[in-house]
Order: C-alpha cells, then structure tokens, then sequence
C-alpha cells in the first residue's frame, strides 16, 4: 500500500511548546520504529554539530541510526550523500551561521541532485525559523526537530524516494526513546542524557521551547549505560539535562532524586563522572552531600549564576537570589575544599545598570570562579525577555563584556596556578592541537593538560607533574613512576 507522505509535513507553535502535562513521560524502546534498513548503503553522510553537549549527544543518535541504516560517515562535503546541519538556536549569532552554511552548501545540491540536505536540532523548533526555511530555501529537502530524531529513517525514505520535501517539526514531546542506536565520538569519554527539556523557563532562553518539558530516564536505565560503558572501557561519562538537578522530579512512581542517582553512580566501575548543567535553585545539600564523598565524582562543579544582581536575577526568573547562590557556594567549598567552579555569565540584559553589573563583578571575585562562559544578552523571538525594555547601547554591553572576561580570565590562571608543582590525573584524549610531539588531556579538577609522553598513553589516564600554569592550559611532565 502506498505510504501517505503528506502527514510528514508539521510546523511548530510557540503556544503549543509553552504548554506543560504533569504526567509522567511514557518510555518507548527504539526497536519499535524501525523498518527502512538499507536505505543508506553505498551512501555517505556528513552531520555538522553547532549546539550544546546535548545537541552532541543527539548527532551520535542520529550517526547511530544513519549507520545502522547503512551509511557510511564522511567529512568530505563534495562526496556526501546526505548532510545534516544539527543547529543550535540559542543566540542570535548561532543562528546567522547556520543560515550562512546553509547558503554556502547550496551549489553541492547543483552538482548532486541527489544530495539530501537537513536542517534538525533546535532551530526548526522555532516557527519563525521554519518560515523562513521555506520561503527561502527551497532546495532543503528536510527539516526535523529535537523531539523525532528516531523517524529519522521515515524522513529519509520519504525525502529520497517520494522525492518529496519532508518537515516535521513537533511542538510537544512525545515519549522518552531508549536504546536508540548510537555512534559515539570519543572511544573513552561518553555523554550519557539523564533528562530532556526544561521547566525553568528563564525569561531570555529558548531552551523550554525547543526541548520541551523535563523527562527525566528511569535510573535503571541510566546505570545499566553507565556500567556498560565502563565494560567498554569508558574512562568518563559525563551525566546531561539543563537542569540535572531537577532530576527525578517529574516521577510519579517514586521519590528518586539527583543526589540519589549520583549516590548509585558513585557504585559503578566508571572511573569519572562528571554532570552538566546545575541550576543553583534545584541543587540541595544532599547533592552536596554526596559530591563531598569524592571518589569517581569529579571536583569541578558548572554552576551557571547569570548575573550577581538580585533585580536582574528576578527579571531573569532564575528563582534565587545573590544570597541563596553565595551559601551554596560556600557549601560546596566546604564540602569540596578543592573544587573548581566554574560559571555562565550574561552581560547587558535589558535595562541592566552599571550598578547591576558592579555587582556581578564583585560575585566573579567573591566566587572565585576558575572559569565562565560569558555571552551578551540576545534577544530570542517569542520569550518575555525580547519584549523587555533595553536601552543600553550595544557598545557598553561590549565593553562590560570585555571587563567581565579580564576579570573571569583573571580567574582562569589562578585556578591553574595552584596546580603547579602538583601531580595531577590526565585523562589522555590525544594529540595536542598545535604539536601532535605532545598530548593533550583533562585533570579531574577539568584543567587542560599538555605534555609529552608515548602515543600508547591516549585514552588512558595517567600522572602528570604539572611545570607551568598558563591561563588556558598547564604544561606538564609524564610521571611514569607515579602510574
Ligand atoms: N541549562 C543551562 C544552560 C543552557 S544555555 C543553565 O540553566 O545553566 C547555556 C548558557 O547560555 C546559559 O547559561 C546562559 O548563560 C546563556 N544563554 C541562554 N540564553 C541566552 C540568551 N538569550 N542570550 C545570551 N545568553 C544566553
Ligand atoms: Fe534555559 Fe534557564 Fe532552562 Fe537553563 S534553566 S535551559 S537557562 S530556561
Ligand atoms: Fe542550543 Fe538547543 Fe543546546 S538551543 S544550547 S542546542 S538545547
């Protein structure tokens, strides 16, 4: 019977994402949906990757069942049969460059008329976006989402054979998907999702509406990956969701929280785990509790403040204040005397004063943060902040930002410095970037480590005396006797 493409063809709506059940999200197991195999054998894919680790972790789905369906991987774009873009639409400058490769790609679809050219990830969640796809990109053959990765096979089918434009855009989640096939990146390091989506919906962010609500993965089945990961010989996991700390939450079953589920990892063979993002508002001592056990999870905490100034942070809707976020820090100093801190930053949200900032300044110092991520606000479309009132010129914002880095770069060096003349553990993930004569790799503190050693040492982790801090990295010298 012949397959009715026309239902592939759905746009999403903002006020459909806004909506939220209370009901815990049904689990599908992936066997269910697939039935086109084959379809991609002789043929070559390329996926391009701009987003977050999550964004990571959903191109290595999409690599899974591309080559479970047949295709080979390749990084050559002339040769491709089929290239994804795996987008990220955050801010606006994101965006302009997705919009800009997708421009730029167009003449591989003259030479290959065959060539399947996909735009997935979070910017299709936008309708604005999806619009614009298709007034002025004809030639993009598909369009998915975050929520139906896993049809990613039907699409295709439809794309290559009905010749037809597919665009499946849902504005609802559905079930949370396992055993979804995946190809992995990194042979030693892993990112394991232990939640989808957001509640938070902090006034500036995108992220509830392309992600959906939280999902949070039964705990068996996150410690069933994890310890067959360490099987395979994964040296790190790192554990996913924007807001791990709300983990377990949306359980109707059972009270099963982040701090439990850190508690049984800290059980398995997995030499390191780490965990991204935190929200300070979610994170309770028991989390904190449990991280001062050590062992298997690392000192390096990414606890994501924003702004050091209690008017921002309410217009923000981040729920705490300057005040709640300095006692959990000093919690986690206490309990993790050696830990690094590192943070995200946003500079110049709308009708942000310089008094406002002075005091996001004074937190960077009073934190001590070893690192941070700064951005200048961008207004997206459809959340309240891009209605907000803002008349700061985009040259202060400029110039705070630069202060700020000054400052957090400041941080950066002292955080490395206090390594020097330590041994510390490096988890060797290759060569160096700049000399493939040294190797490169990361501390549990999450320091960057170079130094010279034998090429065997890749994928292992091994003892490095640390020579030099620098503000980006550390130099260092193989420890044999130490290993
Ligand atoms: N869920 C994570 C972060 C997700 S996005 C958290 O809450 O911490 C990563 C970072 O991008 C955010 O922490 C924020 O600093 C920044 N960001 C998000 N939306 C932004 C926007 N509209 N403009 C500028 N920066 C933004
Ligand atoms: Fe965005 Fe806030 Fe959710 Fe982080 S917690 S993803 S910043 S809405
Ligand atoms: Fe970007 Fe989507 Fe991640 S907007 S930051 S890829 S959740």
């Amino acid at each position: 019977m012949a397959k009715d493409y026309s239902a592939y063809f759905t746009r999403p709506s903002a006020k459909e994402a806004r909506k939220r059940k209370t009901t815990q999200t049904p689990i599908v197991s992936f066997e269910a949906h697939i039935n086109v195999r084959h379809l991609g054998v002789g043929k070559q894919y390329l996926i391009q990757t701009y987003g977050c680790q999550g964004n990571e972790a959903d191109t290595e789905n999409m690599r899974g069942i591309l080559e479970q369906m047949g295709f080979t991987a390749t990084e050559d774009e002339t040769v491709a049969d089929l290239i994804i873009l795996n987008t990220c639409a955050i801010r606006e400058n994101a965006e302009n460059r997705v919009f800009g490769e997708i421009g730029r790609l167009k003449k591989y679809k003259k030479h290959n008329p065959d060539l399947i050219l996909g735009v997935a990830g979070c910017m299709p969640q936008d309708e604005s976006v999806v619009d614009r796809l298709l007034k002025s990109y004809p030639y993009v053959d598909l369009i998915f989402g975050t929520h139906n990765i896993h049809q990613l096979p039907y699409y295709l089918e439809t794309a290559m054979f009905g010749k037809e434009r597919v665009v499946e855009v849902l504005s609802i989640e559905g079930s949370i998907i396992e055993n979804m096939p995946k190809k992995r990146q990194n042979t030693v390091k892993a990112w394991v999702h232990i939640m989808f989506g957001c509640d938070e919906f902090c006034t500036y962010c995108i992220v509830p509406y392309t992600r959906g609500k939280e999902r949070s993965r039964q705990p068996e089945a996150i410690l069933e990956e994890v310890r067959q990961l360490a099987l395979e010989g994964y040296q790190e996991v790192t554990l996913l969701g924007q807001n791990v700390n709300a983990y377990g939450r949306d359980f109707t079953d059972k009270a099963y929280t982040f701090a439990n589920l850190l508690e049984d990892l800290r059980h398995t063979d997995m030499p390191r785990i780490r965990f991204m993002t935190s929200h300070p508002r979610d994170f309770d001592q028991a989390t904190v509790d449990v991280l001062a056990k050590g062992g298997n999870l690392m000192p390096h905490i990414h606890l994501p403040v924003q702004s050091g100034s209690n008017q921002v942070l309410k217009k923000m809707n981040r729920k705490y204040t300057l005040e709640r976020y300095l006692d959990l820090v000093d919690a986690l100093y206490e309990a993790i005397p050696d830990m690094s801190l590192t943070t995200d930053i946003i500079v110049g949200f709308p009708n942000e004063t310089e008094e406002d900032f002075a005091q996001t300044l004074a937190l960077v110092e009073r934190c001590r943060f070893e690192g941070a991520f700064t951005f200048i606000f961008s207004a997206r479309a459809n959340t309240p902040a891009a209605s907000y009132l803002d008349e700061t010129a985009m040259a202060e914002k400029k110039a705070r930002l630069q202060r700020l880095n000054t400052l957090v770069n400041d941080g950066y060096l002292k955080g490395n410095e206090r390594f020097l003349n330590h041994t510390v553990e490096v988890l060797v993930d290759g060569e160096s970037k700049h000399d493939d004569a040294v190797l490169a790799g990361y501390s549990k503190h999450g320091k960057l480590v170079n130094f010279k050693g034998p090429k065997a040492l890749i994928g292992t982790r091994v003892n490095v005396r640390i020579t030099e801090a620098k503000t980006w990295f550390l130099l260092g010298v193989y420890d044999e006797s130490l290993t």
